[in-house]
């Protein structure tokens, strides 16, 4: 579904141009559960972004689905984003003056639904999700857990051929970063949803799926057991 080929990405510094991803290969497939590792600063962000077509690379290719998603026009490689791609970040990113219900309910109104169906859709969503008391909550009024179960509500409404997480669960405290792990992995496979998990957690990649580690701008497969 994605191929990365021969991805570099440098970025300009005071110190002069830093070298990113220096020559990045992966190739994801549909259903495939993949792990990201790295170091903070090993640019799994960077990558993340990448496949979402937000960012550019120097040079290197991406393919989704057999197209070059940087041969499309700014206005197609939204479009690719909106259809395809779900997002969930550390820091949830919710807009905190709409409820729970309205942020999860704006992907598809923004996408031109009717309010009416919008907001049905979203309802269902957060019942799925154990959020129904929840509805009418802003986030500020939620839980660290519970804004993440938000987001990924969010994330997966439009029901993306892919997922990219990133550190979904970074700003979680224990507790609650291994609940909401458990519910990632839960929905994951109750939808067979094809994913992208970036983390620095060796507890949370262990049994996600294929574990590849950034490093020094390269990726490569790690074994799981070297993990513990
Ligand atoms: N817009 C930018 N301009 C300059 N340097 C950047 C920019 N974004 C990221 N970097 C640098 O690129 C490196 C990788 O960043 P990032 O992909 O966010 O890493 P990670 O997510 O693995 O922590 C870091 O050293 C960071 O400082
Ligand atoms: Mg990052």
């Amino acid at each position: 579904m994605i191929e990365i080929k021969d991805v570099v990405k440098t970025y300009e510094s005071p110190d002069g141009e830093l070298t990113v991803l220096n020559g990045v290969n992966l190739e994801v497939k549909e259903g495939d559960t993949v792990v990201v590792m790295g170091a903070s600063g090993s640019g799994k962000t960077t990558l993340l972004n990448i496949i979402a077509g937000l960012d550019k690379p120097k040079s290197g290719k991406v393919f989704f689905d057999g197209e070059d998603i940087f041969s499309l026009s700014l206005k197609e490689r939204a479009l690719y984003r909106n259809k395809k791609i779900g997002m969930i970040f550390q820091f949830f990113n919710l807009l905190n003056e709409f409820t729970a219900l309205e942020n999860v309910a704006i992907p598809l109104i923004i996408g031109g639904k009717n309010k009416k169906d919008s907001f049905e859709k979203a309802e269902d969503m957060l019942k799925r999700f154990g959020l129904e008391k929840r509805k009418e909550h802003k986030p500020y009024q939620l839980s660290g857990g519970e804004q993440q179960r938000v987001a990924i509500a969010r994330a997966l409404i439009k029901k993306p051929k892919i997922l990219l997480l990133d550190e979904p669960t970074g700003n979680l405290d224990w507790k609650n970063a291994e609940e909401t792990m458990v519910f990632i992995k839960e929905k994951i496979k109750e939808s067979n949803i094809t994913a992208i998990l970036v983390t620095h957690s060796y507890e949370l990649a262990k049994d996600f799926g294929k574990v590849f580690k950034l490093k020094e701008g390269k990726i490569k497969k790690i074994s799981v057991d070297k993990l513990l």
